[in-house]
C-alpha cells in the first residue's frame, strides 16, 4: 500500500469506526459484532503504525471509546484503567507466551486465567475500610463518579472490618446486569411499548448512568471483581490478591484457574467454550494474566496495554441459513424495522428463524439479494444478526433487496430524515400500529394508568370507530350505553364485495340452537368440512336428532336457515353466512328484512347493527343474540374503565407529558422537562438552546419536541385533553407560587446576598416563574450580583455580555 492509498483507507476506517462508536456508546444500539469492530480498529492501528506520519491525534484509535457524561462528576483515576490487547487464535496466544518468556528470560512463571466478562468496568475506592467512591472507566484516565448508583448494588461491601485492612485500596471489576434480569426488564418494556434494550451490557451501562439511584436499585445489577490495587496490600501474586478480596467479601466469579503454562491456558479456554453460556453474565473471552507481581513489573506496559496480560476472544458462533423473506415491522412511533426471515438453523443452543437487519443501510452494507445464503451470529444480543452474505451461493439473476417505499400497514409513502438511519411512516394520525401503540402507551401503568384498557379492548375501540387518538378516550365517558355489549374481536366476521357482513357458520348455528355447545358444533363442522352448505345443514339436523337436544325447535331453526338462505339468494362465502339472515330469524317479525340488510352493509358487528336498528328487545332475545357476538364489554369492565379514565385526570404533569408519547421522551426525560419548564406552554415555546439547557436533552430530542408541537393535530389533541381536566402544569401549592414576573428567565445568583440564603434565592426565583441555573453560561438572562462575587465568574459573565443586576434591582423586579 502506498501512502496515498493508506491515507484514504485510514480516513475511511476512522469514519466507519466513529460511526459504530457512536452507535455503541451514545445510541446503545450497535450494528456490528465486537469481533468485526475490533478487526476494523486493528486494521486502523496497523496502518497508523506502518505510516506514523498519518497518525491523527483525534484518530479513534487514540480514544478507544468512552466519553464522559456531563451529569456525573468527573474523577481522575489514581492508576490508569488500561485495556487489554486481544487475540483471536491459538497462534496469537502462543506468540504472546513467547513474548513473556523472552521478556522474563525464562519460563518459570504461572498464568492466572479468568473469564472476560462483558459488562461495565468499575473502580471502587476504600478508605479506612469504608467504600468511598465508584468511578467508571471513562477514557481510562478519568471516569464518572457513580458512587450513589453503585452503592445500591446489594453485594458490594460498604464497610470491611478486620485487622489487616489497608488504609486505602482500590478494587476493580465488571458491573453487569444478570441475563435473567435483562430478560425481565425487556419483557416489561415490551409490554409498555418502550424500545427494547439491545443487550445486557448496554442495559448495565445505561442503568449505571441513571440519575435516580432508586430506579437503579430496582434493577439488581451485579459485579464480579478481578483486580486489587494499593500501596500496602502486602501480597506478591494475583492469586493471593483474589483470595484476599474474596475474604473481604467481594464477589469473585468462581471460574478462575491458576495454571503452569500456555497449554493449560488453551485447555482452560476449551473447557469454558460452551460452559460459559451457563453463566449469569455474557462473556466474550478469557483473560490470562501473569500471576507474580514482580514478574509483571519486569514485563511492563506498551502504550495502552500491559505486557503481562492479554485477552483471548472466542469467535462468535455463526451458522449459515437461507433468506426466505423480509418482514417490515411498524413500531409505535412509525419507525420501520426490517427483520429477516430465515430457514431454521441451530445456533448456540437455540433454533434461529429470524435475524434483525436494523435499517436500510444495513441491507445495503450486506449487499443483500433475494434468496441469499447468509451467515448469522449470536453476539451479546438476544436476536441474532446477519454478519455477511455467502457470495458463492448467490442465485443467478437474484435481485438486490429493494427497500420498501410505502408503509406495509397503511400504504403511506415512507420518509427518512437525513440524520436518521431509520425510515418512518409519517401517517402518525391513522396508521393502525401507530394509533394502537400510542394509545397503549398513553394508558400504561407508568403513564396515565388507566385500568381495564388492555390491547384487545383498545383494538376493539379503534376498529369500531370509538377512538382514533388518546383524547377520544375521554369522550368515552359520555358513551357508556353504546359500549355495553361492544364486541372485542372481529375475527368471526367477514365482509363481501359491497360491504355486506357475514358471520362464521358455527357462530350462526350456535346462536340459532339451544343446549348445544359451541365446541360440539365446531367438531361436527370439522368432520363435515367436505360437504356443500345445504347438505351440511341437513346432516346437522340429523345430528340434533341423535343428540336428542330440544329436537323440534332446534331442527326447526335450522330448517328456517335453509329456507331463508335460499329465499334471499345473497352472494355466498365459504364457511360464512350473511348476518342479516341469521338476525332475521332471531328477531322474527320485529323488523323488516330490508332494514336489517341495510344496517349490515354499514356496520362491522352484530352489536353495531343492533344499535343502528335501535330496538327494544326482550331479555330472552337479547340472550340469544348475545350468543352470536364475540366477547363483549360487560358492565363491570366498563365501570372499571370509567373509573380509570376519571382517576387518570389526577396524574401529575410529568406522567401526562410522558403519556403524550413524544418521540425519544422516556419517563426520566419527561420528569426533567416537567420540573424544568413547569408547564407545557413553556416547553412548546422553548428555543433549541433553552431545551438543550436541560440535562440529558440532546439535538435529537430537541427535534422530536419541535416536530411534535409543529403538528397542528397534536395541539388540538392537547387542547381537548386540557378541556377534560388533565394536568399540563406542575402542581404548586399556593404558597410557593408567588408570581410570574420571572417567567422564562434563567438566572444565577452569585456572592453573598443580604436578604436571601442560598436556597432561599433559588426558591424565590422558581416561585416567580424563573429558572435557577447554577453555572455561568451564555444562556443566562442575568446574574444577581451579591457582595464578593468571585472575580473569575464576574469576568466570564462580562465577557459573555450577561447583565449583572444588584439584589435591590432584583427585589424591585419581583415586587412589581
Ligand atoms: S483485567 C490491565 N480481567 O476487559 C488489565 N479485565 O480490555 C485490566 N474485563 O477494561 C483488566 N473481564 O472491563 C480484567 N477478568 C477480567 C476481565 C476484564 C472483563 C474487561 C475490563 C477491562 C477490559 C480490558
Amino acid at each position: 500500500m502506498n501512502p496515498q492509498e493508506a491515507e484514504k483507507r485510514i480516513a475511511q476506517l476512522s469514519k466507519e469506526i466513529n460511526y459504530h462508536n457512536n452507535l455503541y456508546y451514545q445510541e446503545s444500539n450497535p450494528e456490528i459484532s465486537d469481533f468485526e469492530f475490533d478487526k476494523l480498529l486493528e486494521e486502523l492501528i496497523q496502518l497508523e503504525t506502518a505510516f506514523p506520519d498519518l497518525l491523527d491525534p483525534d484518530s479513534p484509535s487514540q480514544r478507544v471509546g468512552g466519553t464522559i457524561t456531563k451529569e456525573f462528576q468527573t474523577v481522575e483515576h489514581e492508576t490508569r484503567m488500561l485495556s487489554l490487547g486481544n487475540t483471536y487464535s491459538q497462534e496469537e496466544l502462543v506468540a504472546f507466551d513467547e513474548r513473556v518468556v523472552k521478556g522474563l528470560g525464562h519460563s518459570n512463571f504461572e498464568y492466572f486465567c479468568e473469564m472476560k466478562f462483558d459488562g461495565v468496568a468499575i473502580s471502587l475506592v476504600y478508605e479506612n475500610g469504608r467504600f468511598v467512591r465508584a468511578v467508571t472507566r471513562g477514557d481510562g484516565y478519568r471516569g464518572d463518579d457513580v458512587t450513589a448508583n453503585v452503592r445500591t448494588i446489594r453485594n458490594i461491601p460498604l464497610h470491611i472490618k478486620g485487622d489487616d485492612i489497608p488504609a486505602k485500596f482500590e478494587v476493580r471489576g465488571e458491573i453487569f446486569l444478570p441475563l435473567k434480569e435483562f430478560l425481565k426488564i425487556n419483557a416489561e418494556r415490551e409490554e409498555a411499548g418502550d424500545a427494547l434494550l439491545a443487550n445486557p451490557r448496554n442495559a448495565a451501562s445505561g442503568t449505571l448512568k441513571m440519575q435516580d439511584s432508586s430506579v437503579v436499585a430496582k434493577r439488581r445489577l451485579n459485579c464480579y471483581f478481578y483486580q486489587l490495587l494499593g500501596d500496602e496490600i502486602g501480597v506478591q501474586t494475583h492469586s493471593e490478591a483474589i483470595s484476599l478480596i474474596e475474604k473481604w467479601g467481594f464477589n469473585v466469579s468462581q471460574t478462575y484457574r491458576k495454571v503452569e503454562n500456555i497449554q493449560e491456558v488453551i485447555q482452560y479456554i476449551e473447557d469454558w467454550k460452551e460452559k460459559r453460556f451457563t453463566l449469569p453474565v455474557d462473556t466474550d473471552g478469557v483473560v490470562l494474566k501473569v500471576n507474580n507481581y514482580d514478574q509483571r513489573e519486569e514485563l511492563g506496559f506498551t502504550a495502552k496495554n500491559p505486557r503481562w496480560a492479554i485477552a483471548y476472544k472466542y469467535k462468535a458462533e455463526s451458522a449459515e441459513s437461507e433468506l426466505l423473506s423480509i418482514t417490515y415491522q411498524v413500531g409505535r412511533t412509525g419507525a420501520i424495522t426490517p427483520v429477516a426471515n430465515l430457514s431454521p438453523v441451530s445456533l448456540a443452543g437455540t433454533t434461529v428463524k429470524r435475524a434483525s437487519l436494523h435499517n436500510a443501510n444495513e441491507i445495503e452494507r450486506l449487499d443483500l439479494h433475494e434468496g441469499d445464503f447468509v451467515f448469522v451470529e449470536k453476539g451479546g444480543e438476544i436476536i441474532p444478526k446477519i454478519t455477511a452474505v455467502n457470495p458463492e451461493k448467490r442465485k443467478e439473476g437474484a435481485k438486490p433487496i429493494a427497500y420498501i417505499t410505502h408503509c406495509p400497514e397503511c400504504g403511506s409513502e415512507l420518509e427518512r430524515k437525513e440524520s436518521e438511519a431509520k425510515h418512518y411512516c409519517p401517517n402518525s394520525e391513522s396508521c393502525p400500529p401507530q394509533v394502537l401503540g400510542r394509545i397503549e402507551h398513553f394508558v400504561h401503568k407508568r403513564a396515565m394508568d388507566i385500568d381495564s384498557m388492555g390491547t384487545e379492548r383498545i383494538r376493539a375501540l379503534i376498529d369500531q370507530g370509538f377512538i382514533g387518538n388518546y383524547a377520544d378516550i375521554y369522550d368515552l365517558e359520555g358513551r357508556k350505553e353504546e359500549l355495553l355489549g361492544l364486541e372485542m374481536s372481529q375475527d368471526q366476521y367477514e365482509t363481501e364485495g359491497d360491504g355486506l357482513l357475514y358471520i362464521t357458520f358455527e357462530k350462526a348455528l350456535f346462536a340459532l340452537t339451544e343446549q348445544i355447545s359451541f365446541k360440539q358444533i365446531h367438531d361436527f363442522l370439522l368432520e363435515k368440512a367436505e360437504l356443500p352448505l345445504p347438505e351440511t345443514l341437513k346432516a346437522f339436523q340429523e345430528q340434533i336428532r341423535i343428540w336428542k337436544k330440544k329436537v323440534p325447535s332446534n331442527v326447526g331453526m335450522v330448517e328456517y336457515l335453509i329456507n331463508h338462505l335460499k329465499d334471499h339468494n345473497l352472494p355466498k362465502l365459504e364457511d360464512y353466512v350473511p348476518v342479516a339472515v341469521v338476525l332475521e330469524i332471531l328477531l322474527g317479525r320485529r323488523v323488516e328484512f330490508e332494514r336489517i340488510l341495510e344496517a349490515s352493509k354499514t356496520e362491522g358487528t352484530v352489536h353495531g347493527i343492533l344499535l343502528k336498528l335501535n330496538l327494544d328487545l326482550s331479555p330472552e332475545i337479547t340472550d340469544r343474540i348475545k350468543k352470536l357476538k364475540a366477547n363483549t364489554f360487560q358492565d363491570g369492565v366498563i365501570s372499571n374503565m370509567m373509573e380509570g379514565i376519571a382517576a387518570s385526570k389526577n396524574q401529575p404533569f410529568e406522567k401526562v407529558l410522558f403519556a403524550l408519547g413524544i418521540r425519544n421522551i422516556g419517563e426520566n426525560t419527561a420528569q426533567l422537562l416537567a420540573r424544568h419548564f413547569v408547564r407545557i406552554e413553556r416547553i412548546q415555546e422553548a428555543t433549541s438552546e433553552q431545551l438543550l439547557d436541560v440535562n440529558g436533552v440532546g439535538e435529537t430530542l430537541v427535534t422530536s419536541i419541535q416536530d411534535f408541537f409543529a403538528n397542528e393535530e397534536n395541539l388540538t389533541i392537547i387542547n381537548r385533553l386540557k378541556s377534560h381536566g388533565l394536568k399540563f402544569e406542575i402542581e404548586q401549592n399556593e404558597s410557593s407560587q408567588m408570581g410570574d414576573q420571572l417567567a422564562g428567565k434563567r438566572i444565577l445568583a452569585s456572592g453573598k446576598l443580604e436578604h436571601f440564603k442560598r436556597d432561599e434565592i433559588k426558591d424565590t426565583i422558581i416561585a416567580h416563574g424563573g429558572q435557577y441555573i447554577s453555572a455561568v453560561s451564555k444562556n443566562l438572562d442575568f446574574i444577581i450580583e451579591g457582595a464578593e462575587m468571585g472575580p473569575s465568574k464576574r469576568e466570564k459573565a462580562v465577557k459573555l455580555g450577561i447583565p449583572l443586576i444588584s439584589e435591590k434591582e432584583f427585589l424591585k423586579m419581583i415586587n412589581e
